[in-house]
């Protein structure tokens, strides 16, 4: 069953680059940039990694980011996502970026995108894999600040697949930032968000309504909602999963609680991804592993989860098709 996953082709579309960072690539950076870090040590950073909910995850995220400072680095870290990403047969990525975590320390936002968007280019002719780039503002900063980010991205716009919402959810509704996603659609970005994390149904209500939101990134409270169920199963709308986060940041007690198999089994467009593997201890197949071990998945199962996962993709019809028949033959051929 490994080998069938990580061979299975799929798409990532919930990976946060800065949460890609490894503990290995903190302490390189931070020695190069002379940037201190509370952490002497790999085996310290690592023994940091115990998170009791979002908020204790995302302090620690935000102050390992802080090493990222030249255009090189975020090249360095792109690239190393791409390249562990390919190991794990990941043929679309759709990659998400906070760039206020980097402009409100001093870093342009020019640096940041160029340095991201030089290694996708690498990465697709190197390794093949097809990306876009997703600019996240982050929900805990004010609607201004998020302005400000768009007006800053907008010189690039072409090098951005869409917006998201992220970091703390809970007190932090999609209504919030309305009118900058009103702005960055007519810009021809598209939306997704994260919502139903932690936060309730309403959250994810708002996220569709208000942001018109695409896709809901995590989205598993919406269990708690049938309507809402029937609405995203209805429309299709996609939810991207990701279990080993649940687990770190406690959503779900243990990996058997999880309600991932459940609501594949309701209809709904699930798909597994990392959100941040360098802290919550595995990359996608590892991901699609556990989902598999504590929940008792089937080939079945994995085929619909990887077919989702191009489905739910933003990429042209024809080269949908084509991952999409890429992913029949494997199958086949596996038989
Ligand atoms: N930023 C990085 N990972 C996140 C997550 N799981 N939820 C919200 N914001 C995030
Ligand atoms: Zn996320």
């Amino acid at each position: 069953m490994e080998a069938f996953i990580r061979g299975l082709p799929k798409a990532e579309l919930h990976v946060h680059i800065e949460g890609t960072l490894e503990p290995e690539m903190m302490v390189e950076m931070a020695r190069r940039n002379q940037v201190a870090v509370r952490f002497a040590s790999v085996e310290d950073v690592r023994a940091a990694y115990e998170f009791t909910d979002l908020q204790s995850f995302l302090d620690i995220y935000y102050e390992g980011a802080g090493v990222l400072r030249t255009e090189q680095d975020f090249f360095d870290l792109t690239y190393a996502y791409l390249e562990r990403a390919a190991r794990d047969r990941v043929r679309r990525a759709e990659i998400f970026f906070d760039p206020q975590t980097h402009t409100e320390r001093g870093v342009a936002f020019e640096t940041v995108i160029t340095g991201i968007h030089r290694a996708l280019e690498l990465g697709r002719d190197e390794l093949g894999i097809s990306s876009g780039l997703i600019m996240c503002f982050l929900r805990h900063l004010s609607a201004e600040s998020a302005h400000e980010t768009l007006e800053q991205a907008l010189p690039f716009v072409e090098l951005l697949l869409g917006v998201g919402l992220d970091s703390s959810e809970i007190g932090n509704p999609p209504e919030k930032f309305d009118a900058v996603f009103a702005q960055a659609r007519r810009a021809g970005l598209l939306v997704v968000a994260h919502a139903g994390e932690e936060g309730p149904p309403q959250y994810v209500w708002a996220a569709l309504d208000v942001l018109h939101a695409r896709r809901i990134d995590h989205g598993v409270r919406s269990e708690d909602d049938a309507d809402l169920l029937q609405r995203l199963s209805d429309e299709h709308i996609p939810l991207t999963m990701c279990p080993l986060s649940n687990i770190k940041l406690r959503v779900f007690p243990t990996m058997a609680d999880h309600n991932l198999k459940r609501l594949l089994d309701r209809g709904l467009l699930v798909t597994i991804n990392s959100d941040d593997p360098a802290y919550f201890g595995g990359y996608v197949a590892d991901n699609y592993l556990a989902v598999t071990k504590a929940l008792g998945l089937e080939r079945a199962d994995l085929v619909k989860l990887a077919t989702n996962s191009f489905n739910a993709a933003f990429l042209r019809v024809e080269d949908r098709r084509a991952f999409l028949d890429e992913l029949n033959r494997y199958v086949v051929a596996f038989e």
